[in-house]
């Protein structure tokens, strides 16, 4: 259980007197996750218009790496049209790169369906043909490949035609928002809910709602300040997870299948920057709660409650709408007071007295394996659910990614140690299989497994965590030598 108020732990991993190997059951589920706007063609939608603005208005800034500026998107004037458009060039390759993930051992793929492609007007009643078509072909390779596919339903982006205001609204927050969600959900299970068994409805909906409503980083780019200010939205949100989630049961019901269907958290360890600092600790508990476990508590119990409001609402029909907790986990977030200037704290990527020890990706994120291990007890604690980890990964450009290497097989190792004390974690999805656009961070902030050169035609060639990864499928987890390797049986 986590304490009431977290300090700051100095150990970036679990200690184990148990010896190798660390092996997973038969039936666990190893696989990668994409997003379709990451890595196939540009459709119309939010993030599509945004892009062009930037270009337009030449706003390639950031910050400091991992802090994007908002409005800006990082290096993206460095990268052709072509590339802009092609993205990874998934759209020439689906059959390729689903290949390559089957012979690399991959028993399942995560990725998201845009509505923009089915839905490319609100005219449209029915999906576009094309649209389907397209995605018939990456069911069918993975069908070929015989991987399971996880279906997200909304990875961070609307069609464009979803922003113009009606009643003074746009996007989530239109009146006829659920509407056209239902339609676009119920065109999807009609075509391709037969190949379905796995569903995550909303991806990250707090990153969505954060970095689009609160920092300003994704479209729609506002700022609206207190926290309360979001609650229509995060209502909204909690509104279609629970829509989807039953017109998919319902689906699976009248086929006679079984279906898992849930949503994607994503999750931090948020730490006090200064350990013994009070208002450190007491930051970092709330925003904990606020952005980890508030969303998640209003789906099992269907109230909505805000950490630190009196604010409470019942949402029709949410009570326990996930069979399963998808969680996301991406390391250490420090947390630091600051009383006397708006918001009251700031967000630190990594130590900036002891970088060294956070093992920073190239996004300047601390690496911290502990936390995950931390993260999957509390949710297995809180909800009693199986757990799906839906993304894992790091940001390391490097041909021979010694970061993504080392974080993978501490990261595997801090899993099995959760399912020791308890938790049913049943599958992991490494992000991601290919590099991809990252989002406000463009295309230089490198996930892939396999990487792919923009320079180059979009080669693909896989780094050597990829081969790692395969030896870990391969082996069902952790053998001696890979725990010696990478110096797990040192400490
Ligand atoms: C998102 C992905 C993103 C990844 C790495 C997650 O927050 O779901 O779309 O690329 O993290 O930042």
């Amino acid at each position: 259980m986590s304490p009431l108020l977290p300090s700051r732990c100095g150990v970036a991993r679990s200690a184990n007197r148990e010896p190798p190997p660390y092996r997973f059951p038969a039936d666990f589920l190893w696989g990668t996750a994409t997003a379709a706007y990451q890595i196939e063609g540009t459709q119309s939608d939010d993030w599509a218009a945004f892009e062009q603005d930037v270009i337009q208005h030449r706003r390639f800034e950031q910050l400091a790496p991992g802090k994007p500026r908002p409005g800006h998107i990082h290096r993206l004037g460095d990268y052709s049209q072509e590339i802009r458009q092609k993205k990874t060039d998934f759209d020439s390759r689906i059959e390729d790169d689903l290949a390559m993930a089957a012979a690399m051992g991959h028993q399942a793929y995560r990725f998201s369906i845009s509505w923009a492609r089915l839905f490319p007007s609100p005219a449209h009643t029915e999906p576009d043909p094309a649209g389907l078509a397209y995605y018939q072909r990456i069911f069918a390779a993975l069908a070929r490949g015989r991987m399971t596919a996880v279906v997200t339903l909304f990875h961070f982006t609307s069609p464009a035609w979803l922003w113009q205001q009606r009643a003074g609204r746009r996007g989530w927050e239109r009146p006829d928002a659920l509407f056209h969600w239902e339609r676009f959900v119920r065109a999807v299970l009609h075509h391709f809910g037969e190949h379905m068994p796995i569903v995550c409805t909303l991806n990250e909906p707090m990153v969505y709602v954060y970095a689009g409503y609160l920092d300003g980083v994704f479209p729609p780019h506002e700022q609206r300040g207190a926290p309360q200010s979001v609650l229509p939205l995060v209502e909204r949100l909690l509104e279609a997870h629970a829509l989807a989630y039953h017109l998919v049961k319902a689906d699976a019901a009248r086929r006679g299948k079984s279906v898992l269907v849930g949503f994607a958290q994503h999750t931090r360890a948020f730490e006090p920057l200064r350990s013994r600092h009070p208002l450190d600790r007491v930051a970092a508990a709330v925003i904990e709660r606020m952005f980890i476990w508030d969303f998640c508590d209003a789906v099992s119990s269907g109230t909505l409650r805000m950490t630190g409001t009196f604010f409470k609402k019942e949402i029709p029909n949410l009570r326990g709408t996930q069979d399963y907790l998808g969680i996301n986990y991406y390391g250490r977030y420090y947390i630091k007071a600051t009383p006397l200037t708006e918001p009251h704290f700031e967000v630190l990527m990594h130590d900036p007295e002891a970088p060294e020890a956070d093992r920073p990706s190239d996004l300047g994120w601390a690496s911290y394996p502990r936390g995950f291990r931390v993260i999957l007890q509390e949710a297995a604690r809180r909800y009693q659910l199986p757990i799906y980890i839906l993304e894992n990964g790091t940001a390391d450009a490097r041909d021979d990614d010694t970061l993504r290497r080392q974080l993978l097989v501490e990261h595997i190792h801090e899993m099995w140690l959760a399912r020791r004390h308890g938790a049913d974690v049943r599958g992991y999805f490494h992000w991601s299989l290919l590099d991809n656009f990252e989002w406000a961070e463009g295309f230089e902030a490198r996930f892939g497994l396999i990487k792919v050169d923009y320079q180059d035609g979009f080669r693909r060639t896989p780094r050597p965590s990829a081969g790692l990864f395969s030896r870990i499928i391969a082996q069902s987890g952790l053998d001696e030598a890979t725990c010696r390797e990478y110096g797990l049986l040192s400490g």
